[in-house]
């Protein structure tokens, strides 16, 4: 007789909208053995996103729910939510996700979803941060990564890494040199996750613990998934 096959404990959902290289790295690190999850599925609001080719190599089951084809937000997060329903999800990734989701949405999954946002926040919120930075003359950028609660690109934060500023940078330069560093913080935020490490409580964010008062900062000699 077949032995019933256990469900996983760390299933996730990730959602994108374009790209999709943080899913990639997410989906190398879980193939490497980094990382103890499920790629239960990607969800895309874009039928054109590259990640879901990325998803489709992985043998990842993908989902497209376009918002355009939904009267109101409520009717499209109601389709999120039953898509995401189908699988048991555990944790959900915003990878690149370029529609804002509603309080009730985040409430349903609050302490089980997490974003990355290319920026060192709380500088630099919303769209446009690398030409923002370079604007601003700032000397170091980076990316962050948080627990998404009701306030845009504000829940608490888990980690973050730096990245210098050359004053020969444009924005796609900066902006290759940080997603560079996204691709290790976000899968390492997603294993500590996994492990019960890093959890939620009364809206913050826990490692081993210990509350995160200040984001985890990744060591500029990191090798790779240290922690
Ligand atoms: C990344 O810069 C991420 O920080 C932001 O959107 C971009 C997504 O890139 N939220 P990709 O689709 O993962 O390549």
């Amino acid at each position: 007789m077949p032995e019933a096959v256990q469900e996983h404990s760390c299933k996730i959902a990730v959602l994108i909208s374009g790209g999709g290289s943080n899913l990639q790295s997410i989906i190398d690190h879980i193939e490497q053995g980094h990382i103890n999850a499920e790629l239960a599925c990607v969800i895309s609001n874009n039928p054109d996103a590259f990640g879901l080719v990325r998803a489709q190599h992985a043998n990842i089951p993908t989902h497209v729910i376009e918002h355009k084809n939904h009267a109101t937000r409520e009717a499209f997060e109601q389709e999120l939510i039953k898509t995401l329903d189908v699988y048991n999800i555990k944790l959900i990734i915003l990878a690149g996700f370029m529609r804002v989701l509603s309080p009730t949405f985040i409430n349903e999954y609050q302490g089980n979803i997490l974003n990355i946002h290319p920026s060192l926040l709380p500088k630099y919120t919303g769209l446009h941060t690398h030409a923002r930075a370079l604007e601003a003359d700032e000397v170091e950028h980076g990316c962050s990564v948080h627990f998404v609660t009701a306030d845009l690109d504000e829940g608490p934060l888990v980690i973050q890494a730096k990245v210098k500023v050359e004053n020969s940078d444009t924005v796609d330069v900066l902006a290759a040199r940080v997603l560079e560093k996204e691709h290790i913080i976000y899968p390492l935020a997603v294993k500590w996750f996994c492990e019960k490490r890093l959890t939620f409580k009364n809206g913050k964010a826990y490692l081993d613990d210990s509350p995160i008062d200040q984001a985890v900062l990744l060591a500029p000699n990191h090798e790779g998934l240290l922690r």
